[in-house]
């Protein structure tokens, strides 16, 4: 089965609704004619709604941060999975390891944000990778399978081929250490083997999985040259249209 490579942007906490709205305009231009490549971005909240009106008609997709596991409610500062269906939002970012890091995330409120936004149908790109210090102790396939046992727990097939799967090692997030091209496909297939088993060899084929972590337009071809790298989570280079841009066209490089 071809998997349509994806690349998405996450743009943090970065980015006014001006800046926002500017970035995005730059882009439809700069990323007009690609072809056979699915991009989407993630702004902050806070420019989702304008970013979505620019997007009308393009065929770049919306993608949130986070969401919260409730539809509605008395909780304080979250964001609902109907507020961003409302806007057009297609994918959600669930279980970045900032979030889990930063804001007490676990594979149990990951599991939780999972199932409400595949019912709200926002499809999760499901975020796991393994520290520095996991690494360094020989623990990077266990905390993987731990991290997808637990985030996909109670999740069907049907339910399976909503999802994208992002590989991001922490340790190469924001340090400009990218995990080599054989690292990353180290632990693809290992994902890839996992959803195997615990699915079957149609979802495991047919889930895309993206690797971030120091993803630029200078690295990109060797990542995607892999079996089983799908696509790209960039951070700080999808914050510029120009190396957001050149990532994005990885073939023509
Ligand atoms: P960088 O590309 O800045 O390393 O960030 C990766 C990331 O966390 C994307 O979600």
């Amino acid at each position: 089965m071809e998997r349509l490579p994806f690349i998405a942007g996450n743009w943090k906490m970065n980015k006014t609704v001006e800046e926002a709205t500017g970035l995005v305009r730059e882009l439809k231009t700069s990323l007009s004619g690609v072809k056979d490549v699915e991009v989407a971005v993630a702004p902050p909240f806070t420019a989702l709604y304008s970013v979505s009106q620019e997007l009308m008609g393009s065929s770049i997709r919306l993608a949130a941060q986070n969401v919260f596991y409730e539809e509605k409610g008395a909780f304080t500062g979250e964001i609902s999975p109907l507020m961003l269906k409302a806007i057009g939002c297609q994918y959600v970012i669930i279980g970045h390891s900032e979030r889990r890091q930063f804001f007490g995330e676990t594979d149990e409120t990951v599991n939780r944000k999972m199932k409400v936004a595949l019912t709200h149908g926002l499809n999760p790109i499901f975020c796991i990778g393994e520290t520095l210090k996991e690494r360094e102790e020989g623990k990077t396939f266990s905390v993987i399978r731990r991290q997808i046992e637990g985030g996909l727990q109670g999740l069907g097939e049907n339910e399976m081929k909503g999802v994208v799967i992002a590989y991001e090692p922490v340790w190469a997030i924001g340090t400009g250490k990218t995990a080599t091209p054989e690292q990353a496909e180290e632990v693809h297939r290992f994902i890839r083997e996992r959803l195997e088993k615990l699915y079957s060899p149609e979802i495991a084929r047919g889930v895309r999985i993206q690797y971030g972590g120091s993803v630029t337009p200078e690295n990109i071809r060797g990542l995607m040259g892999q079996e089983d790298i799908d696509g790209a989570l960039v951070g700080g280079a999808s914050l510029k249209a120009e190396s957001f841009s050149r990532i994005v066209r990885f073939r023509e490089m």
